[in-house]
């Protein structure tokens, strides 16, 4: 990696800020269908030319806090799921942490790309929608890992989408999720839409059972992002 193509370096956050304007301007950047949603993240992807810059939430390493976690609950082989795993990041620290990763993304450039970065990770990156996951993929995974997907929905996917993470869990297996989070009706003016308390709930009134919650700020310049990480067991 040249020192331009790091995160922090400030060619790459100027590059990042430049290209985030196009990206506003495409269809499907705001709302839309779920096609128009996806057809959104695929451009953004394929139109990246492998630059990361141009993928806004690309931080090309994983979340600290997962990390963190990582080491106490390690996967001893159990099987992991990471949803919509962008660039493989998450993926490949769940890997490096013991566990047995599926890793897939609606967009098939990010799954090429995820891929190319972590050939030897043992990881099966594949193209698949959260929305409509393969059958045997539910009630499959002792670890379910969401990062920032949740948050990237609106409309009909957002509606849909809290069921759709909670069926993949195994029975006895665990969730866990890591999203921008904000005030109940806090106005937010998205890409993304951070979760509100109501929406951490309905991972409990779907039948969760919370085992821990953190709750902590990002510092980006200019800014400080609230998040959460949260901890869900599956009854059973
Ligand atoms: C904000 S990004 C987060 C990516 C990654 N989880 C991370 O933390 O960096 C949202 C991701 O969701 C993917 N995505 C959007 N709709 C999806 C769907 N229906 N099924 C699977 N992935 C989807 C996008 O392609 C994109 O990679």
């Amino acid at each position: 990696m040249s020192a331009d193509d790091h995160p922090d370096s400030t060619a790459f956050q100027a590059r990042r800020l430049e290209i985030r304007d196009r990206l506003d301007r495409l269809p499907g950047a705001t709302a839309g269908t779920v096609a128009e949603r996806s057809a959104w993240f695929e451009d953004v992807y394929k139109g990246a030319g492998g630059d990361a810059a141009a993928i806004p939430w690309a931080d090309l390493k994983p979340k600290d806090i997962l990390v963190t976690w990582l080491k106490k609950n390690p996967g001893n082989g159990a099987r992991a799921l990471d949803i919509a795993c962008g660039l493989g990041d998450n993926a490949a620290a769940l890997a490096a942490g013991g566990y047995r990763v599926t890793a897939f993304d609606i967009s098939t450039s990010a799954i090429d790309w995820a891929a190319s970065r972590f050939p030897d990770a043992g990881i099966e990156f594949c193209t698949g929608d959260l929305l409509a996951p393969p059958p045997d993929w539910i009630e499959g995974f002792d670890l379910v890992h969401e990062c920032y997907t949740l948050q990237s929905f609106t409309g009909e996917m957002r509606a849909a989408g809290f069921a759709a993470v909670v069926r993949l869990v195994k029975p006895g297996g665990r969730l866990v999720v890591i999203a921008r989070s904000r005030d109940e009706h806090q106005p937010v003016d998205g890409p993304p839409w951070p979760l509100q308390p109501s929406e951490f709930a309905q991972f409990e009134a779907l039948g969760l059972k919370k085992l821990g919650a953190r709750i902590y700020v990002v510092e980006r310049p200019g800014r400080i992002i609230p998040h959460r990480f949260m901890v869900f067991r599956k009854p059973g």
